[in-house]
């Protein structure tokens, strides 16, 4: 792997050493905080969870990361790797297959799949145990620079996550100098608009139905009290 090559890398990531991805096929590796997006051979990984399946309780259960994770996450990338063999698409990172695929009709598959696993990847790091709370004073001053307040921008968090009409996500940007709160359908993501994530919650029913039914806003201010990693937002900004 070329550490160079940024095109590999899935996003910011927590800052770890060394991490050895479950299926033992590849791994993550991270240097000055960048995480890089490894594949055995022509083969994406599952990324290893940030925390134990169980860390997010009493706000998520294990139950549901089981699921959403172990079968959910899991799936989209055995998918993709089905669809993308043999193709023009074998050889290239998450990233780049999500900004070739996209607006492709005939590519919607390998699109939806590889968004879904950027997606969760992504997902998976914007919780913690312990989670919730206030940012840093710098990545505070430019959310009330953008949404007057940290208060005015959890509400528009989460009126887009819960205005959200059937499966999607909803997500912190920044887009040029100004933070966003922008809402997506199914696997889209801020990728292929040109915004970069800094922040975004899952708001497919498979993400809280378990614990929350039909609650979905019951699950969504639970994330941004609770759960939602505001120093993985600080270090996505870059
Ligand atoms: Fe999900």
């Amino acid at each position: 792997m070329n550490r160079n090559d940024k095109t590999d890398s899935l996003s910011k990531l927590n800052r770890r050493d060394f991490l050895v991805l479950s299926s033992g096929a590849a791994m993550l590796l991270a240097t000055d905080g960048l995480f890089r997006y490894a594949r055995a051979a022509t083969q994406h990984v599952l990324p290893a969870l940030p925390y134990a399946e169980n860390a997010l309780e009493p706000y998520i259960s294990g139950k549901t990361i089981g699921f959403h994770y172990g079968k959910h996450h899991k799936g989209y990338i055995d998918n993709l790797n089905k669809l993308i063999e043999n193709t023009e698409f074998a050889d290239l990172s998450l990233e780049k297959i999500i900004t070739s695929a996209a607006g492709k009709p005939d590519k919607t598959a390998i699109f939806n799949n590889a968004a879904q696993s950027w997606n969760h990847a992504f997902y998976w790091q914007c919780l913690k145990p312990d989670g919730g709370g206030e940012p840093s004073a710098g990545l505070k001053q430019l959310i009330e620079a953008s949404f007057g307040s940290l208060d005015a921008c959890k509400k528009e968090l989460t009126a887009a996550a819960v205005t959200q009409f059937g499966s999607g996500w909803a997500w912190l940007v920044l887009d040029g100098e100004k933070l966003k709160v922008i809402k997506t359908a199914n696997a889209d993501t801020p990728l292929e608009k040109g915004m970069k994530p800094l922040l975004v919650i899952d708001v497919w029913e498979h993400a809280y139905y378990l614990d929350y039914q039909n609650r979905r806003s019951d699950y969504v201010t639970t994330v941004l009290d609770k759960l939602i990693n505001w120093s993985f937002a600080e270090k996505n900004l870059g």
